[in-house]
C-alpha cells in the first residue's frame, strides 16, 4: 500500500515536470517563431531606402500615411533603436550578416555622442553603442559612451539634482514657459551614466543618476503610483513647482508609456544600485499598471490610463480635448513587459510570479493577430497599434520602432528565463 502510494507520489510529480517541460518547449517555440517574424520584417526594413535631403532620414521610425516607413536623422530620440533591435535579433539567431547591419547602423550614430540639446542621448546612444558593446565589444565603444554620458550630464544641475529634459515647455493649460522641465522618460537615460561609471571610474556620472532617480522619486511619483509626465523646477532655488502633461491625458492622469519609463527606469536603478527605495518604487509603478481597472483583458493598456473619465481634462491647447475615440499604445505594454521580467528576477514570493505571468501574456498578446502585422505589411514594423503623441496630434494609432525594440528586448529576456540564464551575462 506504502509503495503503491509512493509510486502515485512519483508518478504525478513525474507528469507534472514533463508537463512543465512541454509548456517551456511551447513557450520557447512561440518566441522563436515572434523572433524569426521580427528578423523578416526587419531585414525588409533594411532593403527600404533612406529619406530626405541628402538622405537625412536614415533611421526607421514610425510610417508615412502612404504606408511606407517614416525615417529620422540621428539625431531623432527614436534613432537608436533601430540598430538596437538588429544587435537583439543578430545574437538571439546567431546571424553575422545582421550583426554586419547592426553595426553599420550602430556606427552611424557615433556624432551624436556629443549632442546635448535635450536629454534623448541616453536613448539614443544605449541602445545603439550600449548594445554593440555588450553583443561584440570594441575598446573605441567605452570611449564613444564615456562621452555621451559626459554629455548627458551637461545638463545636470546640482541646484535641482536633476537631468533638464527640455530646454522648455509650455503648458497645454495657458502657454505659460517653464525652464526646467524634467519629464518621468528621462529615467531611461541613466542606464549609460551607471555603465560610464563603471568602465571609467568616475563616480561623478552615477551619483548625477542617482541624484535625478531620487528628485523623480520624490516629485514625479503620486502617491497611487502614478507619475506626472513633468515636473517643473525653479532653475535658480532648485524648488519644484508643479506637474504638468505633454503626450498624456490631462496633468493629473497617467499617461501609459510613462508610467512604463517608470517601471523600467526604476528597475534599472535597482539592478545598478541595489537601494531597496528604487525596488520599492518600480515596483510600485508595476503594481498601478497591473492592477488598474482601466488595463484591458490583453493587458495592452489604453495610451492613457485616465482618457475620457471623469475628473481629468486636457489643457485648452492640447489635441486630447478634440479626439472621441481611445487608442491603445502598443508600445507602452511592449516595454512594460521588458521591464517586468526583470523586476519579477528582483522580487519575492506570489508578486515576482504576477510580474512574470503578466509579461508573458503581453508578449502573447502583442504576438497575436490583434496586434502583430503581417509579413511585408505595417511598413516592415513588426507591432501595429502604438500611440506617439495624441495631445500634438502625431503618430496615433500606427507602428514605431520602439515598439518593436522593446517588444524583441522582452522576447530575448524571456528565453533567457527559460533556459535558466542570466538576463545580462553579457553585459560590462
Ligand atoms: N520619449 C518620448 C516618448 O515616449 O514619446
Amino acid at each position: 500500500m506504502k509503495v503503491n502510494k509512493i509510486s502515485l507520489m512519483v508518478a504525478f510529480l513525474f507528469t507534472c515536470a514533463l508537463g512543465t517541460a512541454q509548456a517551456q518547449e511551447t513557450e520557447k517555440a512561440f518566441i522563436k517563431e515572434n523572433m524569426e517574424f521580427a528578423t523578416k520584417q526587419c531585414k525588409l526594413m533594411l532593403k527600404t531606402p533612406a529619406q530626405g535631403k541628402e538622405g537625412k532620414g536614415v533611421m526607421p521610425h514610425s510610417m508615412r500615411k502612404d504606408g511606407t516607413a517614416s525615417k529620422g536623422s540621428i539625431y531623432l530620440w527614436t534613432a537608436g533603436f533601430f540598430p538596437g533591435t538588429l544587435w537583439y535579433l543578430s545574437d538571439y539567431n546567431n546571424d553575422k550578416a545582421l550583426q554586419d547591419s547592426a553595426l553599420v547602423y550602430t556606427q552611424k550614430m557615433e556624432p551624436v555622442k556629443t549632442f546635448t540639446d535635450n536629454h534623448d542621448i541616453g536613448f539614443m546612444m544605449y541602445c545603439s553603442y550600449g548594445n554593440a558593446n555588450r553583443f561584440a565589444p570594441q575598446k573605441s565603444y567605452n570611449d564613444i559612451l564615456i562621452e555621451s554620458a559626459r554629455s548627458l550630464c551637461t545638463r545636470y544641475s546640482p541646484i535641482t539634482g536633476t537631468i533638464k529634459s527640455w530646454n522648455s515647455w509650455r503648458s497645454w493649460n495657458d502657454g505659460t514657459v517653464f525652464k526646467y522641465p524634467v519629464i518621468i522618460d528621462n529615467m531611461m537615460n541613466l542606464e549609460l551614466l551607471f555603465f560610464a561609471s563603471r568602465v571609467s571610474g568616475d563616480d561623478s556620472y552615477k551619483n548625477v543618476a542617482v541624484s535625478h532617480a531620487e528628485k523623480t522619486m520624490k516629485n514625479q511619483m503620486r502617491k497611487d503610483g502614478s507619475f506626472y509626465h513633468i515636473t517643473m523646477y525653479d532653475p535658480e532655488t532648485g524648488k519644484f513647482i508643479k506637474g504638468e502633461t505633454s503626450q498624456g491625458y490631462s496633468d493629473n492622469s497617467a499617461w501609459s508609456r510613462g508610467q512604463g519609463w517608470a517601471v523600467y527606469g526604476f528597475t534599472v536603478v535597482y539592478r545598478e544600485t541595489k537601494d531597496p527605495r528604487f525596488l520599492a518604487t518600480a515596483q510600485k509603478a508595476a503594481d498601478y499598471y497591473i492592477n488598474h481597472p482601466n488595463l484591458p483583458s490583453d493587458k495592452v493598456a489604453w495610451w492613457d490610463f485616465n482618457a475620457f473619465q471623469e475628473g481629468f481634462t486636457p489643457g485648452p491647447r492640447s489635441n486630447a480635448g478634440k479626439i472621441t475615440t481611445n487608442y491603445r499604445d502598443a508600445s507602452a505594454a511592449a516595454l512594460v513587459a521588458s521591464a517586468l521580467f526583470e523586476l519579477s528576477g528582483y522580487t519575492k514570493g506570489k508578486k515576482s510570479q504576477v510580474y512574470f505571468d503578466t509579461a508573458k501574456q503581453i508578449l502573447h498578446s502583442l504576438g497575436g493577430p490583434n496586434y502583430r502585422a503581417k509579413e511585408g505589411e505595417n511598413a516592415n514594423y513588426v507591432l501595429m497599434h502604438s500611440t506617439g503623441a495624441i495631445p500634438q496630434n502625431g503618430e496615433i494609432d500606427v507602428p514605431l520602432v520602439y515598439a518593436d525594440y522593446y517588444f524583441v528586448e522582452a522576447l530575448y529576456r524571456y528565453n533567457k528565463i527559460l533556459n535558466n540564464e542570466p538576463l545580462f551575462s553579457n553585459l560590462k
